[in-house]
């Protein structure tokens, strides 16, 4: 199980919740009310499912494609550490995962 952790573009904690190894961050966020759109539901279409993911955490991820940094390109908000939600499978080997909903100008690292 990985701990999930939502924060709103101000930082502060919206929801946390337990989710399964296998499961994609997009869904995960969508199930948890978070405000992420999604609209080509991992189509790599639209970087409507762009999350802010917290410095300690990012590392633990996959790398990101050359097509999600592209389409991070045309993302509103972006920091050095923005993902595509729907490019996100958790894994067994992460246990928590931070990550904020974009929308202002934060910086994370600076927690
Ligand atoms: S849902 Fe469209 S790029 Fe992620």
């Amino acid at each position: 199980m990985t701990r999930v952790r939502f924060l709103d573009p101000r930082g502060d904690l919206s929801a946390e919740v337990e989710a399964s190894a296998g499961e994609r961050l997009l869904d995960v966020a969508q199930a948890a009310s978070q405000p992420l759109e999604g609209t080509c539901e991992g189509q790599m279409a639209c970087s409507t499912c762009h999350v802010i993911v917290a410095a300690e955490d990012f590392d633990s991820l996959p790398p990101v494609s050359e097509m999600e940094e592209d389409l991070l390109d045309l993302a509103a908000h972006v920091s050095r550490t923005s993902r595509l939600a729907c490019q996100i499978w958790l894994t067994e080997e992460l246990e928590q995962l931070t990550v904020r909903m974009p929308g202002a100008a934060h910086d994370m690292t600076g927690r």
